[in-house]
């Protein structure tokens, strides 16, 4: 089985990519590592444990970073400006934690920990801004050189959400994927899913209809969940239906052939863009010079119909077919 840690900050759309990843009989889930982003970090850390609860499953949640990397260097607390994910991260939906789940140590020190322990093997899906990721870099560099592999649902070639040309996870801790891909993005595969790729997929009406109605109760409850989301992109976007992000993720990470072979770009360069009006800007420079690092894989589309078969055939087998 593959080695898995989720870095995190849930989020509705955590929550799916959470509950999909402890589905896949292909992952063993080590721990799940929790950055404040959608929410404050207590809320988010309650959150994952409430989907460790709901799951029965056996990891451990490791809180971690308070605020990105800046605000932690000047010593001042995150607050949010938007609530795209409601006040508690959930929509209207409040989960019952696992308060014994709940670990002493910190999600940076895990990380460390559970990498030198399997030097090579685990792969880290970051759901959320990277400053966790920062963090445990900044420890110690030598010991992350030694991680498989990275998936990150953040930034954006083409669009922002967050700004014109920002997506939210790079934008809330710039400097943090900053540090991820200059410090180890030569060494270790950084897959950047950004929304190039989220923003192909969407559940739709029918979708989310389906989801409540015939999966039971595990679909009712994201079904309720996304009520909340579902209004967002139609106040701020006229969007109907969600866009479930860090979900795209995971199931890439599960099978990266959801994407062609046309929209994986390895190799490339990507450098983070930290101050001004283009804050969080991932620049992706796909034909990089000898002098350019070529520290990211890119990806820059999938199959949205092959996705959403993949995911409701992992999560919601019985009743999917
Ligand atoms: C990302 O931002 C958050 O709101 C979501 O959870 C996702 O990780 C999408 O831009
Ligand atoms: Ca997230």
């Amino acid at each position: 089985k593959r080695k898995i840690i989720i870095d995190t900050d849930p989020g509705i759309d955590d929550t799916y990519a959470i509950i999909a990843a402890l589905k896949y009989e292909g992952f063993d889930v080590q721990g799940i590592t929790v950055v404040a982003g959608n929410v404050g970090l207590d809320n988010c850390v309650n959150n994952a444990l409430g989907i460790v609860n709901l799951m029965d499953a056996e990891c451990l949640v490791y809180p971690g970073a308070e605020a990105p990397l800046k605000l932690l260097n000047e010593n001042k607390t995150y607050t949010l400006d938007g609530l795209v994910h409601g006040e508690s991260g959930l929509g209207t939906v409040q989960l019952t934690p696992d308060f014994s789940k709940k670990s002493d140590t910190h999600a940076v020190d895990y990380i460390l920990e559970t990498v030198k322990e399997n030097p090579g093997e685990i792969e880290i899906i970051a759901l959320g801004p990277l400053t966790n990721i920062a963090l445990a870099i900044q420890k110690d560099k030598e010991t992350m050189k030694k991680v498989k592999k990275i998936w990150s649902m953040g930034g954006g070639v083409r669009y922002g959400n967050r700004t014109p040309v920002a997506e939210f996870n790079y934008w809330a801790d710039p400097e943090a994927a900053k540090v991820t891909y200059d410090e180890i993005g030569e060494e270790v595969e950084i897959s950047m899913i950004g929304l190039d790729v989220t923003q192909q997929t969407r559940f739709n009406l029918d979708d989310l209809f389906f989801l409540r109605t015939e999966c039971g109760e595990l679909g009712a409850l994201l079904g309720e969940m996304s009520n909340h989301y579902m209004e967002t992109y139609w106040n701020a976007l006229r969007i109907t239906g969600v866009i479930v992000h860090d979900l795209v993720a995971v199931m890439l990470a599960i099978d990266p052939s959801l994407s062609s072979e046309d929209d994986v770009f390895e190799r490339v360069n990507l450098q983070m863009e930290c101050e001004g009006i283009c804050a969080g800007q991932s620049v992706v420079q796909f034909t990089p010079n000898e002098t350019e690092a070529k520290n990211a894989t890119v990806y820059m589309g999938i199959d949205n119909v092959e996705f959403k078969k993949a995911f409701f055939q992992l999560v919601f087998p019985e009743y999917y077919t």
